[in-house]
């Protein structure tokens, strides 16, 4: 057992369409537990720093735009090897590629608004926590 904490967010695609608590549902379904949330609304400097690790990408301005465009649920969620089981929950980036079942597969409209994020590694995970909560 590696009980681990990773970074979710609902973003603003999903927040609109009502889905938050259909994705929460998904999320515990895995045994991941919501241990912090918050609703809040970035403002593009947040934006740009929480996807800093993107800003060479071609669709970077694009990203950050689209992530000051609504609220967005910010969750830690905690679970036994929670990184990567999020990040198979969520499935891929492009929704036409990610898996039956997943929460882009179902939800995701495209590439950019694509309905939630996960934290792709324990690393990154601890540097996206602590951008959102003091813990
Ligand atoms: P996320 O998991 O939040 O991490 C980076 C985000 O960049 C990703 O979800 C997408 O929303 C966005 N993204 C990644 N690749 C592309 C792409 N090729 N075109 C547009 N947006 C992308």
């Amino acid at each position: 057992m590696a009980i681990e904490k990773t970074l979710s967010i609902i973003k603003p695609d999903a927040v609109k369409r009502n889905l938050i608590g259909n994705i929460i549902n998904k999320i515990e379904e895995q045994d991941l537990v919501p241990i912090e949330m918050k609703m809040l609304q970035l403002s593009e400097k947040e934006s740009s720093k929480f996807y800093e690790i993107h800003k060479e990408k071609p669709f970077f301005t694009q990203l950050v735009d689209y992530m000051t465009s609504g609220k967005i649920l910010v969750m830690v969620l905690e679970g036994d090897n929670a990184v990567n089981k999020y990040r198979d929950l969520i499935g891929s980036t492009d929704p036409n590629k990610a898996k039956e079942g997943s929460i882009r597969k179902l939800y995701a409209l495209n590439t950019t608004q694509n309905s939630v994020h996960a934290s792709d590694s324990l690393e990154n995970a601890k540097r996206e926590i602590e951008f959102f909560f003091n813990i």
